[in-house]
């Protein structure tokens, strides 16, 4: 879709790129990227595409949304954040988490996802029930990322790469362990894992697996395996899409 980015002040700007080298700082310090990309994710993941409700815009922000079952844990990125967000109050929320998304991923080693800022903050959380689940397959994901949030089968993939940082906690989603032996590291080894197999120590969801019986998928998790700048090609231009899920269409 061509989209309509709004203008913002230089001011703005200025406060976006001081905010961005902040937050470099402060996840790097923290060793929280994983739990700053799921913020970015679950924030982003709940647009309707039909109703033109939930997305980006900043409504993790209230406890409701953060009480979801989905969203178990996603109340301490929200704390941790929250000095930080003090020192940028022309800032957004809606643009500040995506930020920390997105500077998550460059910090880890991954892609440098392009930010287009001027998000507006809205004032209702989404209803509860729009990110996936983990023990589901490929329908699923379709029904999900596809006829709920607007984007392509295709994107599906290299965002489940997303995967490659963090882990599973039990207290939070009932699942342990990280898909990957370096989840503070964004790399192509989710993908490397997931066609070698079950592995003692690491973990593979229901949704990750299904990935490799699916016609569209499998090929493309093949792809990222072998080639990794193509994974950040792809992942950088998903993970863009979904920060701006019902932001700046034309
Ligand atoms: C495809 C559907 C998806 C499902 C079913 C799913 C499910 C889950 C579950 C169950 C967890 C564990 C939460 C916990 O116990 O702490 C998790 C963690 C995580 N997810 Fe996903 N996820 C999906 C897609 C994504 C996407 C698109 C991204 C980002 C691009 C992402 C990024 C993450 C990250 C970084 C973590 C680790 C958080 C941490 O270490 O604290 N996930 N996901």
């Amino acid at each position: 879709m061509v989209k309509n980015y709004p203008t913002v002040s230089e001011e703005y700007l200025k406060a976006i790129e001081k905010c961005k080298r902040k937050l470099r700082g402060f996840i790097a310090e923290k060793n929280c990227a994983p739990l700053m990309l799921r913020l970015a994710w679950h924030s982003a993941g709940t647009f309707d595409k039909g109703s033109k409700t939930g997305g980006p815009f900043g409504t993790m922000r209230f406890k409701v949304e953060q009480g979801h079952a989905a969203n178990n844990g996603i109340d301490i990125a929200v704390t941790l954040l929250e000095p930080i967000k003090e020192q940028f109050p022309i800032i957004s929320y809606a643009d500040f988490y995506q930020l920390a998304g997105v500077v998550a991923v460059e910090i880890t080693g991954g892609p440098d996802v392009p930010f287009h800022p001027g998000r507006p903050d809205k004032e209702e959380s989404p209803h509860e029930g729009r990110l996936p689940d983990a023990t589901k397959g490929c329908d699923h994901l379709r029904d999900i990322f596809v006829k709920q949030m607007g984007l392509s089968e295709e994107d599906i993939v290299p965002l489940s790469g997303g995967h490659t940082l963090g882990r599973c906690h039990k207290e939070r989603s009932g699942f342990e362990g990280p898909w990957t032996s370096n989840p503070l590291i964004f790399d192509n080894s989710y993908f490397k894992e997931l066609l070698s197999g079950e592995k003692e120590g690491l973990l593979q969801l229901q949704s990750d697996k299904a990935l490799l019986s699916d016609p569209v998928f499998r090929p493309l998790v093949e792809k990222y395996a072998a080639d990794e700048d193509a994974f950040f090609a792809d992942y950088a231009v998903a993970h863009m899409k979904l920060s701006e899920l019902g932001f700046a269409d034309a």
